[in-house]
């Protein structure tokens, strides 16, 4: 530890992923072909139209800051896009563009956490909302949650656990790392329950629109008037646009001018180049393209959950987005940890153990990204049999 480090930096945790990642290198340098199960984002490159857009943007000189909220263009042009796609009318003055979901998650907690105030969230669940919160001097309280409610937070789990300094609750629906979805009814109870404790309801639809059943949905269809309701989304994910950086909260009215002034501090502006990129991305030829790759996703989990039921995983709930499965391996081991360094060691499988995520039953579970194709899905369940038969 670094003893000139701040209390607050120290205490956050590492992504225990990265050690692996960095020894699954290791392992690729000595020559052992390596499938990377563990990386959280799309292998498809970003699509060519966005990309020649970006280079567009470049020659056009577009490489100055812009409003700290993001080009007025690009806030309309997502304001279309839910008109579009769910039939709402949302103003784009509370569309504010951010770098990545991760800078939205930045902006918003610290818009609403005082020192030591409360921000509840599900336990597994994505890592960086502790630590973004922790940073700011607030609190996360996690609430254990298990495939009986698809390890989604309730609302009997919200009563339960709100407290005094409680501001906000968070969900991700699709999750990562279980890819379970929140049912429009549970989330409109969890959302009466948080306003009926005055707090916020932050829901993270980063993995919208790579959901494999059922219909469209945004939480935004639940709002009412004076909502209590924040939703985070992303370029990163279903647009495939992870390393230009650049996402979006649609925000409550009375949120919108504080986040422009943390904006203004944190940020100055989201990227230039990546903000007319997304422009692009939001045309009916990129969705298309889009559309394709959810296809191709859809394949590679209607492959890998039954392929891993059978070698003995238990999958309780039905992931149906995004692109994990969440999968309890206790009837191999019990430390989930160990289990994954092993299995890269012998066989050059990598995925990520349930420690990244949470305390909550983390050494019973390790998380898979199908984010590779279902040649090398069958590859890695081959392998994964080969190791466990071997450890036996
Ligand atoms: C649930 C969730 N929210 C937010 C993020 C941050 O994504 P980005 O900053 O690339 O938009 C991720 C990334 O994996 C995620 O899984």
């Amino acid at each position: 530890m670094n003893k000139f480090s701040s209390n607050r930096a120290q205490g956050i945790k590492p992504f225990y992923v990265m050690d692996l990642l960095a020894r699954a290198g290791q392992l690729q340098a000595e020559g052992r072909s390596v499938i990377h199960l563990e990386v959280g984002e799309p292998d498809f490159a970003t699509a060519q139209p966005i990309i020649d857009a970006g280079i567009a943007a470049l020659q056009q000189q577009h490489t100055h800051y812009t409003a700290a909220l993001g080009m007025p263009a690009l806030r309309q042009k997502i304001a279309d896009y839910y008109l579009r796609e769910y039939g709402l009318e949302i103003a784009p003055e509370r569309i504010v563009i951010t770098p990545g979901a991760s800078g939205a998650l930045q902006l918003v907690l610290a818009a609403l956490l005082d020192v030591n105030d409360e921000v509840l969230l599900s336990d597994p669940g994505y890592p960086c909302n502790r630590n973004i919160a922790q940073i700011l001097g607030a609190k996360t309280r996690a609430a254990p949650v298990s495939a009986d409610t698809a390890f989604q937070l309730t609302a009997e789990q919200v009563d339960a656990h709100w407290k005094s300094r409680t501001r906000a609750a968070m969900v991700a629906s699709p999750s990562n790392p279980t890819g379970t979805l929140i049912a429009p009814q549970a989330l409109r109870r969890l959302q009466q329950c948080v306003a009926a404790h005055k707090g916020f309801l932050i829901v993270d639809e980063i993995y919208q629109g790579l959901v494999y059943s059922g219909n469209k949905f945004t939480a935004l269809q639940l709002e009412e008037e004076d909502d209590n309701l924040i939703v985070i989304n992303s370029f990163s994910k279903y647009f495939g646009m992870t390393g230009w950086r650049i996402g979006w909260a649609v925000l409550p009215e009375r949120l919108v001018e504080v986040v422009d002034r943390l904006a203004q501090n944190l940020f100055l502006a989201p990227p230039t180049v990546a903000q007319h990129a997304a422009m692009r991305a939001l045309d009916a030829d990129c969705m298309a393209i889009f559309d394709s790759r959810v296809e191709a996703f859809r394949q590679r989990r209607d492959y890998l959950l039954p392929a891993l039921r059978e070698t003995g995983f238990k999958i309780g709930a039905e992931p149906q987005g995004a692109f994990y499965i969440y999968a309890d391996c206790s009837d191999f081991s019990r430390d989930s940890f160990s289990w994954c360094h092993n299995l890269l060691e012998s066989e050059a499988v990598a995925v990520t153990p349930g420690i990244d995520f949470g305390e909550h039953r983390a050494g019973d579970f390790v998380r898979f990204a199908y984010t590779r194709p279902v040649e090398q899905l069958e590859i890695a369940v081959e392998r994964i049999i080969n190791y466990i038969n071997k450890n036996q």
